[in-house]
């Protein structure tokens, strides 16, 4: 018999699971959905299949993977949600109960052997092939109309266990660009970057040495260089032994950016250094107009001190409560200096920085992303933002109290149409009705308000990243 959920914050409201999975075909809609928007919107999160067996060792982020997809053409939204069956899913299935407990190696020496990945962060399409990423394994493989599961994959010769689950795609090239953390042993500073080309297979894989161990969740792409922060969020197996936390923010640290050439060998890696900091994610990067590819800008969320994670220097205390705001780097690679600057642009608390995808890698004109506006039970997110970074005009849609909203998903109108000019796709959760929406909002004036909702009888969990993959038939 399965045993019912604790109530610790990773349980409580809209973070806590559901126990079902579903078809809906033909959801309600209120308002009329563009008929030019056709395509799959996927969002993925932790969505823990039983209750821990020790819910101090728990944390929202090693929660099983469950994948909600939404179908949408001719004006209509077809609904679908479904676990991702990993290997541990399937175990634990087996044992009707949590088998596995907190970050690092499974204290069960039998569990080892079994596979521990979740699939639980993000989702992409690429060649043809839906992957949910979790960025301690491989890609896990999903049909994107049943989203069944099909299994790991590689791309043919992946050699790293594990491949983050913020890889960027060179809108100029199509190929995919990733990086991988923890490599050589457990909780240990190895990484590697790799890059996947159009057609889904392997083309690069070079291991590296960060610093110092540390959660490395993002990285930065340009055109002609890619940038790895590795921040005071840090690793440590020896910790581990000793009864502490995997992972701890610990301020002694520097923050340390690599900088690589795209077309270099991964032995120039260049470090800068900057003030300790953390960054959960990246809007986007390029190199700066006129500087001839000698400085680099990029536009991240930034936080005083990782939030989510306990302190180095004591473990017992509650996490840094440190919101995220945008905030710009420059790398000057022409300089004298190995330092980085960090400039603030926008005072709104905010994540789930996302973009027009097609002009990733260079400079944009919009952005979107996730804000609190005032304070919400769990610190959900109560408003959508765009943002013009260069003026710092912005325009915002925010929820009524009690609701939350997701990550908003840029959709271009079509291919041709101008940078931000589209539709952003963000799921609301309606506290007050303990169920959610799919919300169409027009990406160039989201103020107003939605053009579509799409409403399901149940809700979706707070989740983390989504991604679109337009109509097939409509290219
Ligand atoms: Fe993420």
């Amino acid at each position: 018999m399965a045993l019912p959920f604790p109530d610790t914050p990773f349980f409580r409201g809209n973070y806590g699971p559901i126990s079902m999975e579903c078809d809906a075909p033909d959801l309600p809609v209120r308002g009329e959905i563009p008929r030019a928007l056709r395509g799959s919107l996927y969002r993925n999160g932790p969505n823990p299949q039983f209750a821990p067996a020790d819910p101090a060792a728990h944390h929202w982020f090693l929660g099983d993977g469950m994948v909600h997809a939404f179908h949408i053409a001719e004006g209509r939204v077809a609904y679908r949600n479904r676990w991702v069956r990993t290997p541990r899913w399937q175990a634990e299935h087996a044992a009707g109960r949590a088998l596995f407990g907190g970050f690092g190696p499974p204290a069960d020496p039998a569990l080892r052997a079994v596979d521990s990945g979740v699939a639980n962060t993000s989702v992409v399409w690429h060649a043809g092939r839906l992957l949910a990423l979790e960025e301690a394994h491989r890609p896990f493989a999903l049909d994107p109309v049943t989203l069944e599961s099909l299994g790991y994959h590689d791309f043919g010769a992946l050699k790293v266990p594990r491949f983050t689950a913020h890889p960027k795609r060179d809108p100029g090239t199509g190929e995919l660009l990733f990086f991988a953390y923890g490599l050589g042993g457990p909780l240990g500073p190895g990484m590697a970057y790799g890059t996947v080309d159009a057609a889904g297979r392997l083309t690069r894989c070079d291991p590296f040495e960060a610093p110092y161990a540390a959660m490395v969740h993002d990285f930065l792409a340009t055109r002609r260089h890619v940038l790895f922060p590795v921040l005071p969020l840090t690793a440590s197996l020896d910790r581990a032994m000793r009864g502490g936390p995997a992972f701890a923010w610990d301020p002694a640290q520097r923050s340390r950016i690599g900088v690589l050439r795209r077309d270099a060998p991964i032995g120039t890696i260049r470090w800068f250094e900057g003030d300790p900091c953390y960054v959960f994610h990246v809007l986007n990067a390029w190199e700066a107009p006129g500087s001839e590819g000698e400085a680099i800008l990029a536009d991240v969320m930034q936080s005083a001190a990782a939030p989510l994670f306990p302190r180095a220097d004591d473990p017992s205390a509650p996490p840094a409560d440190s919101p995220a705001r945008l905030t710009r780097w420059r790398f000057d690679l022409a300089g004298a200096t190995d330092r980085f600057t960090a400039t603030p642009l926008d005072d709104l608390a905010g994540e789930f920085p996302r973009l027009d995808e097609r002009v990733a890698g260079l400079p944009n004109r919009v952005g979107f992303f996730a804000a609190s506006t005032r304070a919400s039970p769990g610190g959900a997110f109560d408003s959508i933002v765009r943002i013009a970074p260069a003026t710092g005009q912005r325009a915002l849609f925010t929820v009524p109290p009690g609701d939350a909203v997701s990550e908003p998903v840029f959709v271009p109108r079509g291919v041709a149409a101008p940078e931000g000019e589209g539709w952003l796709l963000v799921v609301v959760w309606r506290g007050a009705e303990n169920r959610s929406d799919l919300v169409v909002l027009d990406a160039a004036a989201p103020e107003a308000g939605p053009l579509a909702t799409a409403m399901l009888s149940h809700r979706v969990p707070h989740g983390f990243h989504g991604a679109w993959r337009p109509d097939p038939s409509a290219a």
